[in-house]
């Protein structure tokens, strides 16, 4: 093999935009990628401001903030929902590959937005195409995709805490998610309940009325329980009760899910379905306890711990991530490495910081 040959073409990438707390994770996450080259990054509000000077955290990263995408293959979006289906569907007329971080692109029934999203979905055509990019159940469809439509945070911590014992068929469909979260899971525009004098010291249940992530949640296990062997799904429609809380920390999700076991499952059974699903998997791993947030800052790590309570016959699983890494950025990169047929962990951390 030539020397040339034996150089990795590399990629140029875009994110749209580089000013909310999903973009800053992605410029941060790419400006060390090894394939892929950040050349383009957008912002309404600091346009032609040197990316340096309007975040400090970012000292090395030589670019500018523009208005449009001009040059990038790939671009990464990350807006809020109404303005990324708008972008998402000029940036595919346009040639491009797109990883979406919003949720315009994530429910596959366009009659859905309307109710969760309060608006008719402009590119319902796409919503067939995108494939929804939870990395660990979707990596046959990834490297075909021009649409990657990526999971919510507390979606992806309830997803990868209840997949396996859905699929193996381990527990009956009516499954709880409680589920808590730092305030930067509400972005970086703010909000009265955000302000610090609000969210400190305090603790708050949300969206009991039913939370845009529920929906998707119960898309995606059905779609997963479906498509595995021991279809868990059968006839019984899957019910599912999501109820988030704002916790006062900067970022992190912990999701406490439960579900019915089937009759005879045992503790060892679910310990060795969570062993089998997740021994391969560079960022899920199986925690001996239950797991911190603080285990998973700055990394694209989620930690699952699954656990029997014998005495209700009810399985009990806790997963942590960091919503802004496993939650949104670290998974779009993770998802894009799949895209392109690159190694799965290319420049995603496994180590966070502690404490
Ligand atoms: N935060 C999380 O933990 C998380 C996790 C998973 C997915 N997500 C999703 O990722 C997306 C970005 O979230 P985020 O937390 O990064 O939000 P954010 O911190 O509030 O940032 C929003 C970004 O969108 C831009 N923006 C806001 N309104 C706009 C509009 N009307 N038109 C064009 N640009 C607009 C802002 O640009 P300017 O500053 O230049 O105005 C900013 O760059 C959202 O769809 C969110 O649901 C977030």
């Amino acid at each position: 093999m030539s020397r040339q040959e034996n150089i990795q073409k590399r990629i140029t990438v875009a994110v749209v935009n580089g000013t909310g707390y999903g973009g800053l994770e992605l410029l941060r996450l790419l400006a060390h990628h090894p394939v892929f080259d950040l050349v383009e990054v957008t912002a309404r509000s600091e346009a032609g401001k040197a990316v340096s000077s309007v975040f400090p955290s970012l000292p090395n990263l030589d670019l500018r903030f523009s208005e449009t995408v001009e040059r990038a293959e790939l671009a990464f979006v990350a807006l809020p929902d109404h303005a990324a289906v708008e972008i998402v569907s000029h940036l595919l007329a346009a040639g491009r590959r797109v990883v979406d971080l919003s949720a315009g692109f994530r429910l596959r029934d366009a009659a859905l937005y309307p109710r969760w999203y309060k608006y008719e979905h402009p590119a319902a055509a796409l919503l067939e195409e995108a494939i929804y990019g939870l990395a660990e159940w979707a990596r046959p469809d990834l490297p075909e995709a021009r649409l990657v439509a990526c999971p919510g945070c507390y979606p992806t911590a309830a997803l990868l805490a209840l997949a396996p014992a859905l699929a193996a068929g381990l527990i009956e469909s009516d499954l709880i998610v409680d589920a808590k979260s730092g305030v930067s899971g509400a972005g970086r525009t703010l909000t009265l309940g955000n302000h610090y004098s609000e969210a400190n010291e305090d603790v708050s249940a949300y969206g009991l009325g039913g939370h845009r992530h529920a929906p998707e949640m119960r898309q995606e296990l059905v779609r997963i329980a479906s498509a595995a062997a021991h279809a868990a799904v059968d006839n019984t429609p899957l019910r599912l009760t999501f109820t988030p809380h704002l916790v006062p920390m900067t970022r992190g999700i912990l999701a406490t899910c439960y579900a019915t076991l089937r009759p005879d499952v045992s503790a060892e059974t679910v310990r060795t379905v969570y062993e089998q699903t997740y021994r391969d998997e560079p960022f899920v791993r199986l925690a001996e306890t239950p797991p911190h947030t603080k285990w998973t800052l700055g990394s694209n790590l989620c930690f699952v711990y699954p656990t029997v309570d014998s005495d209700n016959g009810r399985l009990i699983v806790v997963s942590a991530l960091d919503n802004l890494i496993k939650g949104a950025a670290g998974q779009a990169v993770q998802c894009a490495n799949l895209m392109y047929r690159l190694p799965e962990t290319l420049g995603l951390p496994c180590e966070g910081v502690y404490p």
